[in-house]
């Protein structure tokens, strides 16, 4: 089965589907995402992410281009369609299509795209073993929490990260941690876990919110504030969540061991409460 996109209601494969340059998310990056995932063939999470689109969506004084109803209706189509073992589902709305000129267009009409592909999740002796991640300024503008498809500050951290051999690039503002690039960072320092609150200076990620309830849950303390780059080299554990990553431990960030150099015990009891969620 192809990959599949569907392109303002319209399906075909993906490497067939095609919008405008004179497209505003092409031109400006005028536009907004989610990225969310199957779970046994289900969208998990799926109120909370479409929450977030419409949070995205309405900061930006964007349109969704169709009802809520309408959007999960090319959702359920897509899955159908693709037929995937587990799929990751993509979508983006942008303010269409219109001359090139920075004020809003006089009546936008959205774009809205979204692709089905294959989800291959992140082989469990990397998820077993932790990652290698360092750490990278964070140039972002100061809407973080707005889930917009400019992420070229994102692109140059990712891809800085790809050279060092380092799977996640974790951002540094002032000296404090903010989020990874496309995860949410978290710490484990005496036992408590830490990490970055809510707000303009991070993504509110779904993960996050779902992985700080487990963890208070299991009884865990936990404190949403910012932490220093060296707390971050110092903690006992540092875990990423996000959609892709789930709970993913961080072993070593710019060439520190990070605890004994191994996930440790609060990462990996997360690891197996998310697990046993999503099953
Ligand atoms: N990224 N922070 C950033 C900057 C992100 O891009 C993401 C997700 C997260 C985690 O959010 P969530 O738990 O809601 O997935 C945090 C997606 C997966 C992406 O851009 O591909």
């Amino acid at each position: 089965m192809p990959d599949i996109a569907c392109v303002n209601g319209h399906f075909g494969p993906v490497a067939e589907a095609v919008v405008s340059i004179e497209d505003r998310g092409f031109q400006f990056g005028d536009g907004v995402y989610e990225v969310i995932r199957t779970y046994r063939e289900k969208p998990f999470a799926l109120d909370e992410h479409f929450a977030r689109f419409e949070r995205s969506a309405q900061a930006l004084d964007l349109s969704l281009g169709r009802t809520k109803d309408q959007w999960m209706a090319l959702i359920q189509e897509g899955l159908r369609l693709s037929r995937f073992p587990e799929t990751k589902i993509y979508l983006q709305v942008t303010r269409g299509q219109a001359p090139r000129d920075h004020p809003f267009p006089a009546s936008p009409v959205p774009t809205t795209v979204l692709t089905f592909r294959e989800l291959h999740s992140l082989d469990s002796s990397i998820r077993k073993a932790g990652v290698r991640a360092i750490t990278v300024d964070d140039i972002r503008w100061g809407r973080c929490d707005i889930k917009s498809v400019n992420l070229l500050a994102n692109v140059l951290a990712r891809q800085r990260a790809k050279e060092a051999d380092a799977f996640e690039a974790i951002l540094v503002r002032d000296g404090l941690v903010t989020e990874g690039s496309v995860s949410n960072v978290m710490i484990v320092r005496n036992g408590v876990i830490e990490t970055a609150p809510e707000g303009h200076r991070i993504l509110s990620g779904v993960t996050r919110a779902i992985v700080l309830d487990l963890a208070r849950k299991e009884g865990l303390p936990v404190v949403e504030s910012f932490v220093g780059r060296d707390d971050l080299l110092t903690a006992s554990e540092v875990f990423l969540t996000g959609t892709t990553v789930e709970v993913l431990p961080v072993v070593r960030i710019d060439g520190h061991e990070i605890g004994a150099g191994v996930p440790g015990p609060l990462s990996q009891r997360l690891s197996r409460r998310w697990e046993a969620l999503i099953s």
